[in-house]
């Protein structure tokens, strides 16, 4: 079949079963021009919890659909590819934090929204990358932290805050593959251009770039009047939507090694199939679903 009979077939069943469908900044250019809304965490999450729709078909990560479910546990969340996860939310577990908690009693565990929903139920507030500044800053009366599971994004937090949290030791393989170097080398090469990194880079990186920004923010960025050229420092896939936003704007990624693979895992075939099938369908347990909630509400809340 053709990608021209898929996306009919896609946008029929997208009807009939009154599915809306979502995509991260990072997936293929195919599915992002398929979904109905594309963008960051944040704004996914948002999404998720206000829409009419029925099902959710979700085209991003593992956590990115539970994310959904704990929002809105009466809609049915599809994942199309049930092996998309993201190695960085898998680098901590349920029962790692239980023990870490045991030896910090008291202490108020921040959790980046990539973790899974068991690790979220263990969590006091949640965090997306599009909200973790302004929430620490609403956190100021508050010593004692843990910060899970990207180090990356904690220790800028830390020094942005001012605080010093213990930070878990995650990471996203596909930011740190960014080297200052590439920001070195891409600066000579277009000096015009402002450089945009996204907080899960190293720190060596995010000290050489203008701003530091979730996908969503790089995205609004990129639309100032004042701005024509862009480094990005951040997953390549973002490239689509700022191709796409800002004709005759140039773009650069930092790094062209900076690719995640399950970001790339949902095709078009496989969000057809997903509808036809109504799979993989994400769910969380109640009471974990519950528990996590709370902590994602939190956030809400306090930004
Ligand atoms: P954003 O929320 O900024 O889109 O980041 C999510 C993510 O997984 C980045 O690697
Ligand atoms: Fe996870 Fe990194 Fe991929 Fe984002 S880019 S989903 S943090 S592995």
């Amino acid at each position: 079949m053709d990608d021209k009979s898929i996306i009919e077939k896609i946008n029929k069943l997208k009807k009939e079963k009154n599915a809306v469908i979502l995509a991260h900044n990072y997936q293929r250019p195919e599915v992002q021009d398929i979904a109905d809304y594309s963008g960051d965490s944040l704004a996914l999450s948002r999404i998720a919890a206000d829409t009419d729709a029925d099902v959710i078909v979700f085209c991003g990560v593992h956590f990115m659909a539970e994310t959904a479910y704990i929002l809105s546990p009466d809609k049915t969340v599809l994942l199309p590819d049930k092996d998309s996860g993201c190695p960085m939310a898998n680098m901590i577990t349920a029962d790692q934090l239980r023990a870490l908690k045991k030896e910090r009693p008291g202490a108020t565990v921040i959790a980046y929204v990539n973790t899974t929903a068991e690790v979220k139920a263990e969590t006091d507030i949640c965090c997306t990358s599009g909200n973790a500044v302004k929430l620490l800053d609403k956190l100021k009366d508050i010593d004692d932290l843990i910060f899970v599971p990207d180090k990356c994004l904690g220790s800028y937090l830390s020094k942005k805050s001012g605080k010093d949290f213990f930070l878990w030791n995650g990471y996203c393989p596909t930011h740190v593959k960014i080297q200052p170097e590439d920001i070195i080398e891409k600066r000579k090469m277009y000096p015009d251009a402002k450089v945009l990194s996204h907080p899960e880079c190293t720190s060596a990186v995010l000290e050489l770039s203008d701003e530091v920004l979730s996908t969503e923010g790089i995205c609004r960025y990129a639309q100032r009047e004042d701005v024509q050229e862009i480094i990005f420092a951040t997953e390549i896939g973002i490239m689509h939507r700022l191709k796409t936003e800002n004709p005759g704007k140039k773009f650069y990624p930092a790094s062209d090694a900076a690719v995640c693979s399950d970001m790339k895992k949902i095709t078009l075939e496989k969000i057809l199939w997903s509808l036809e099938e109504m799979q993989y369908e994400i769910k969380v347990p109640d009471e974990i679903c519950k528990k996590a909630r709370k902590a994602v509400d939190r956030m809400i809340e306090i930004v």
